[in-house]
């Protein structure tokens, strides 16, 4: 059904894709696998036909599609939906569902009450909990990311490619794009899956294609797989999944948040983290993890006091959480941590001390250092540091934001998923990263969903829900009882009872 034939792909001296080949039959959900900046998003882009390949060509139902041309890729039935999501915030759920819609008359669109209508009865029957009328604007960053998967469904797609789509996804969203995709194969559609998460290749799809450097490794059926295999296609070495850090010695208390967030009960709850803790926040999304990530760094005004050492640092003020040597590392990079326009090596550079003159700019030797460095500590992927932080693989658009601040080493460490979107090699050294920082003495705060990491990496855990902390956990907890504080019911909930689709079909 899809057939991608020696796809070759240069942009401006970077080799991204060289002679890639790969066929997926109807009905077959083929994961697409490799580390950062491997290809992966530019074959999708490829197919998507937004970005024009240099050689080779991507057939559908044995039809050539011209490059570089998305119009075609809409009368060939191909939906694809991107690593970042794409959507027009101040439009509704209905109207950037049908955005593309040849039916549309005109300028004024489709009559909207009709579109709304039509758009409410597609998001029912696949389970999507959305309302049709809303503004886009309004919804969560995961909600926005399903307006996107609404979209594909809408277009009945018969080709459809999701790339990291599942990387910004809460957990009972994840299960509910399962049984979306899962439908669609069974109407014998042709899946394309790009994802970081192992767990999800072998749950979900039925073959997989591991690309390394831009080259065609391995296609294979899942089950002759295994992830020690798949991690050695993808990076060349054995990496061993799990993560524990050993407990490291504490040493007097580095942070202090007092009355800047509540218990269950209303009363003001202190946080404290010593030198060499690492305090996980466990929590699902909306839970006011970021919140309270934020408004510890100065981003938000609240009420309370945040003191680092022995200064006191003024709430609402970013600035004064830098001076007392507070780093973040903010969830959403693109928007938050990188100058997208501006070089690799000035990226990289943006934390070094020795930044001065008008222009605030290190030298070129300090530069390149600070980008070696990063080659080596988070096998940062950047074949040419003067292009600009925007044109790199997402992976390692957040592999400069985190390197940066493991390489500033600041007293007090806030990250907010510091591993989404990054690959299983690099994920591991992160790990590592973390647990040396905790060694030298740095405070860290960390908010990951994947529970594992969690677990593996954190001394203590903090359980919101709602914007209040519900428990407090010592290492060694498990997931069950973290589970339970997080979705605030005293009882995990199963996949069946969360996900509407599944129940309509008992
Ligand atoms: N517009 C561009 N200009 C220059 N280089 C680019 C551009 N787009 C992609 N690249 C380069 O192509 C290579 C492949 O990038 P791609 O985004 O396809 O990787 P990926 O496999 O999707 O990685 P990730 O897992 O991090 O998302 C990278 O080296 C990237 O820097
Ligand atoms: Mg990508």
């Amino acid at each position: 059904m899809l057939d991608l034939e020696a796809i070759d792909k240069n942009f401006s001296g970077v080799r991204a894709l060289r002679g890639v080949s790969l066929r997926v039959e109807p009905g077959e959900i083929r994961a697409l696998l490799g580390e950062n900046g491997s290809g992966k998003s530019t074959l999708v882009r490829i197919l998507a036909g937004e970005v024009a390949q240099d050689h080779g060509s991507v057939l559908v139902n044995d039809v050539v599609l011209p490059p570089r041309d998305v119009p075609s890729r809409k009368v060939a039935s191909v939906g694809v939906v991107g690593q970042t999501a794409e959507v027009c915030a101040e439009m509704t759920v209905a109207d950037n569902m049908f955005l593309s819609d040849r039916r549309r008359a005109g300028l004024r669109g489709l009559k909207s009450r009709r579109a709304a209508a039509r758009a409410q009865k597609i998001l029912d029957e696949w389970g999507i909990e959305l309302d049709a009328c809303a503004r886009v604007g309004d919804l969560s960053q995961d909600q926005q990311h399903l307006v996107e998967v609404a979209r594909v469904i809408a277009q009945d797609a018969k080709i459809v490619a999701f790339d990291e789509t599942t990387a910004s996804l809460t957990e009972d969203h994840v299960r509910r794009l399962f049984t979306i995709i899962r439908r669609m194969g069974e109407r014998g559609a042709a899946i394309l899956f790009v994802t970081h998460r192992l767990v999800e290749v072998f749950e979900l799809c039925d073959s997989a294609t591991v690309l390394r450097d831009g080259e065609h490794v391995e296609t294979a059926p899942v089950s002759s797989l295994d992830t020690d295999r798949i991690v050695r296609l993808m990076v060349g070495r054995s990496i061993r999944d799990q993560f524990f850090r050993p407990a490291a010695e504490q040493g007097s208390v580095m942070l202090t948040v007092d009355g800047v967030i509540e218990t269950a009960k209303g009363e003001s709850y202190q946080l404290r983290v010593r030198a060499g803790e690492v305090l996980g926040v466990a929590g699902l999304v909306g839970s006011g993890r970021s919140n309270l990530l934020e408004s510890i760094y100065g981003l938000r005004r609240r009420q309370g006091t945040v003191t680092c050492g022995d200064r006191r640092v003024r709430i609402g003020s970013p600035a004064a959480a830098m001076d007392a040597g507070i780093g973040l590392v903010p969830e959403d990079r693109r928007r938050q941590g990188l100058a997208v326009g501006q070089s690799v090596r000035q990226n990289a550079s943006l934390l070094d001390p020795a930044r001065r003159g008008l222009a605030h700019v290190t030298s070129y030797a300090r530069g390149e250092r600070h980008v070696t460095t990063m080659r080596e500590r988070v096998r940062l992927k950047a074949p040419n540091a003067r292009n600009a932080a925007g044109t790199l693989s997402g992976g390692n658009q957040q592999k400069i934001v985190l390197g940066r601040l493991l390489e500033a080493a600041p007293g007090v460490l806030l990250l907010d998923e510091p591993t989404r979107g990054i690959d299983v090699g690099a994920k591991r050294e992160i790990y590592d990263l973390i647990h040396q920082l905790a060694e030298r003495g740095t405070a860290i705060v960390l908010v990951a969903s994947e529970l594992p990491e969690l677990l593996g990496l954190s001394d203590r855990i903090v359980a919101l829900h709602s914007g209040r902390v519900v428990e407090e956990f010592p290492r060694g907890v498990d997931a069950v009882a973290i589970g339970r504080a997080i979705t605030g019911i005293g009882q995990v909930v199963t996949d069946a009872d969360r996900n509407p689709f599944s129940r309509g079909m008992k």
